[in-house]
């Protein structure tokens, strides 16, 4: 079974557009738990453009699910992320300007100082995953520096995939590719960013994926069908394989 991460930081994006207090992603955890979501990312961006610390602790206390935690390996989010204990880890390249994170982390470039990030994490007993291009070099990278998990970055794939499914089977490739790389090398694999109600069976239909982490698709859905039903519709395609 693929288990379903779903990433609520698009709620926090609407509430911070009016600097209100609602909606509130706390209440949003806990309707994705009781849709069926088997895990909870929420990434607090250096810029704090929509999760605020406060989020991450509430969401924290609050949940019944695991909490994945997206972050930048920087000083200031690693003592956050020590603080917070989430389950698990999800190390991200983060731009100050992106819209959304563009393109996997560069593990293979910078192999020495990310190897001391993922040890003081899992020396916590948190799970580390590394957000990643399906590149043989950046799975052997990931696995050399003693990370537990990787999460291949779908982006460029969902982005061809708006040109017609055949245009995406180069990049599906790659990504099966990776997940057979990762087993080899004994990484949990998870996948995630740009995958909605469409895309997302040829990914599932992968061998070997543990987990995949949905955010913008689910809860644009919610704005027409309500967040339960958009998590439970997701989570129905996910159970077929
Ligand atoms: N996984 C990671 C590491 C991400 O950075 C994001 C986007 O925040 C997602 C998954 C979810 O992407 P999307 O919102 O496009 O579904």
């Amino acid at each position: 079974m693929i288990k379903l991460g779903v990433n609520i930081d698009h709620i926090a994006t609407l509430r911070q557009a009016r600097m209100e207090d609602y909606p509130s992603p706390v209440k949003a955890v806990a309707i994705c738990e009781k849709a069926g979501a088997d895990s909870i990312t929420t990434h607090l961006r250096e810029d704090r453009r929509h999760i605020q610390d406060k989020d991450v602790f509430e969401i924290k206390q609050c949940m019944r699910t695991k909490l994945n935690f997206e972050m930048a390996a920087c000083e200031e989010i690693v003592n956050i992320a020590l603080r917070l204990q989430p389950y698990s880890v999800c190390i991200v390249p983060e731009k100050r300007q992106e819209v959304t994170t563009e393109g996997g982390l560069d593990v293979a470039g910078q192999k020495k100082y990310l190897a001391e990030v993922v040890k003081k994490l899992k020396d916590n007993g948190i799970i580390v995953s590394m957000f990643i291009d399906p590149e043989p070099v950046q799975i052997e990278a990931c696995a050399n520096i003693g990370a537990n998990a990787i999460e291949i970055h779908t982006g460029k794939y969902a982005n061809l995939f708006k040109s017609g499914k055949e245009k995406a089977l180069p990049e599906l490739e790659k990504i099966k590719q990776a997940s057979m790389l990762a087993q080899q090398q004994n990484l949990i694999f998870n996948a995630g960013h740009g995958l909605d109600y469409n895309n997302v069976y040829d990914i599932c239909a992968i061998k070997n994926i543990n987990e995949l982490n949905i955010g913008f698709s689910i809860i644009a859905q919610a704005v027409f069908d309500g967040l339960e039903k958009a998590v439970i519709d997701m989570k129905k395609i996910l159970l077929k394989y």
